[in-house]
């Protein structure tokens, strides 16, 4: 027997909601799980690059695979051991890139075995666990829910949520860039503590960007999309982004710009078609880095993981 599910990308963070918002986008990874026929076989892991795009070559394929930890995980949750198991992961996700592709596996793993099991887990486990493994909860939340959420990881390891609907006329603009960068490289740069002063500019943006989805008010957004926490320590990583930034300010129908989760991907929000307009303008940034991009402009993805 086995299960497919259908996973989307994830953009988290949204300038100050570090590690506490994220958003889901209509790129999928599929993740398969299967019980392998032959008893005594072990752990098959294979990776399918559909578009033949990012470095599938340094993804392990053994215990160390992230799909293969979470579904170990929930195994010992059920007080079993996994012994046999096949995982094909079908990449369309960029991988390193801050759009969310460890998340997709992750909860795809998940979701996929605990079917394969009959759902033991509900999908508080399946989150709990998620947020255990991906370390934060932000990617793993819209991962599995689709939209726009914010959630917090409890000291006891449960993981809460709220899901707000995202308004249709604000798009999600991606601009991927033809580098990787490494999560655990953009969290090394963050300081180990921020001023009182920077951290109340983030607790007053975070709670007014909330707020400004909430009321679907754009004029509000415009003002919230900005962050002391994460993005000035990370903008050195990330070419363009500042140059990028300079540019959009005050552009109609821009609503913002901010480092995709860990970058070095940028998400632009605008309104219905603000992006297409600067479009040419935002490549020559690019450009004058030397930087390919591939940008694609999105609505959000609000289903979140589908069993197939
Ligand atoms: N919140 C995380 C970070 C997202 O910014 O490091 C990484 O996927």
């Amino acid at each position: 027997m086995k299960v497919s599910v259908k996973v989307p990308a994830t953009t988290a963070n949204l300038g100050p909601g570090f590690d506490c918002l994220g958003l889901a986008l209509p790129v999928y990874n599929e993740v398969t799980v299967e019980e392998t026929v032959m008893p005594g076989s072990g752990i098959e892991i294979n990776i399918i690059d559909e578009n033949n795009m990012y470095d599938v070559l340094s993804i392990p394929k053994d215990e160390n695979n992230i799909a293969y930890k979470a579904i170990e995980l929930l195994y010992n949750f059920i007080g079993q051991s996994v012994s046999d198991i096949k995982i094909t992961i079908k990449t369309n996700i960029p991988v390193a890139r801050g759009l969310g592709s460890s998340a997709s596996v992750i909860v795809g793993g998940l979701v996929a075995a605990n079917e394969l099991l009959g759902k033991p887990a509900d999908n508080a486990v399946i989150l709990s666990i998620a947020s255990e493994v991906e370390g934060h909860p932000d990617n793993v939340t819209p991962a599995i829910y689709g939209g726009f959420c914010i959630s917090s990881i409890e000291d006891d390891g449960s993981v809460s949520f709220s899901k707000i609907d995202w308004p249709e006329e604000w798009k999600l603009t991606v601009i991927i860039p033809d580098y990787e960068l490494d999560t655990s490289i953009s969290r090394s740069v963050l300081p180990e503590s921020i001023s009182v002063k920077d951290a109340a500019f983030n607790v007053r943006k975070c709670a007014m960007l909330v707020d400004a989805v909430y009321k679907q008010d754009s004029e509000q957004l415009k003002k919230c999309l900005k962050d002391k926490l994460h993005q000035p320590y990370r903008e050195k990583l990330i070419k363009g982004f500042k140059e990028l930034n300079e540019l959009l300010e005050n552009k109609e129908d821009i609503l913002g710009c901010v480092i995709s989760g860990a970058g070095p991907s940028i998400l632009v929000i605008s309104k219905n078609d603000g992006f297409e307009k600067v479009q040419n303008e935002v490549k020559n940034i690019f450009d004058d880095f030397n930087v390919e991009c591939d940008i694609r402009t999105f609505d959000v993805e609000n289903q979140g993981t589908i069993v197939i």
